[in-house]
């Protein structure tokens, strides 16, 4: 695991943009997987930014998402769908049928799942993209979730339903479950870039990075990964040292 720490919020989005910049450019065709929450909005500004002064080029960019909830509608404010179109889809060059989310507004998540796993098979990520929740999860793999699982419908702890309610009107409106991406899929990642900052981190990033590796923080077993980045700002690696 190699560790970035930068002075602010601002610094630790410009090193993610610019790695996730890196990337298209050494591989204009790489498969990323994204993140939602509010870690990526000033990472995913910035890429529009490099976008509209044609410093990076999306059109053959594959995307993932790590998760969405369920059941909700794409054009729910708070569904993930809306939240990459809003914050980065609409205003970059990526194309509609390279987009890939799961749908949390679909019949039968079993079969959503399923077929999603099979498209990842044939889009193997070249980078993942993962903010940290408070309680440690990544995607919305909670603690306790399997290492092994590759991909389903989770319920969502009370920890996260409180840390995500500022979105909705209340904490009663957030879907208890949600499809997601799971920790064998973010590990088969060939490089996995983690965002965190605030000391609202603080406790998961010093458990995640100093922990032992225990389904109990999910973010820990990144320090079995490879190729695995960390950025974080001051506070969220207050800590570390
Ligand atoms: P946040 O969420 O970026 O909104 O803090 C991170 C996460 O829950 O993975």
């Amino acid at each position: 695991m190699k560790i970035h720490i930068t002075e602010n919020y601002n610094s630790m989005s410009e090193k993610a943009a610019s790695i996730i910049i890196k990337q298209i450019e050494s591989k204009p065709k790489s498969v990323i997987c994204f993140a939602t929450g509010t870690t990526p909005l000033e990472t995913y500004k910035l890429l529009i930014n490099a976008y509209k002064n044609k410093k990076v080029d999306f059109s053959k960019v594959v995307s993932f998402n790590l998760d969405e909830y369920y059941p909700i509608q794409k054009k729910d404010k708070n569904s993930y769908f809306y939240y990459m179109h809003k914050n980065l889809f609409d205003h970059i060059n990526i194309s509609d049928e390279n987009i890939n989310i799961l749908n949390g507004d679909c019949q039968d998540p079993e079969l959503e799942c399923l077929n999603h796993a099979k498209k990842i098979k044939k889009h193997p990520f070249d980078l993942v993209i993962l903010g940290i929740g408070s309680n440690g999860h990544i995607g919305f793999n909670e603690p306790g979730s399997s290492f092994e699982k590759r991909i389903g419908i989770v319920n969502l702890t009370s920890n996260t339903i409180k840390d995500n309610a500022r979105f909705f009107s209340s904490s009663s409106q957030v879907p208890k479950q949600a499809l997601s991406l799971g920790i064998k899929t973010i590990m088969s990642g060939k490089k996995i870039l983690v965002i965190a900052s605030g000391k609202k981190k603080t406790n998961a990033v010093k458990d995640m990075v100093k922990g032992k590796i225990n389904e109990k923080c999910p973010a820990s077993i990144l320090k079995k990964h490879k190729n695995c980045v960390l950025i974080l700002d001051k506070d969220a690696a207050s800590q570390l040292t």
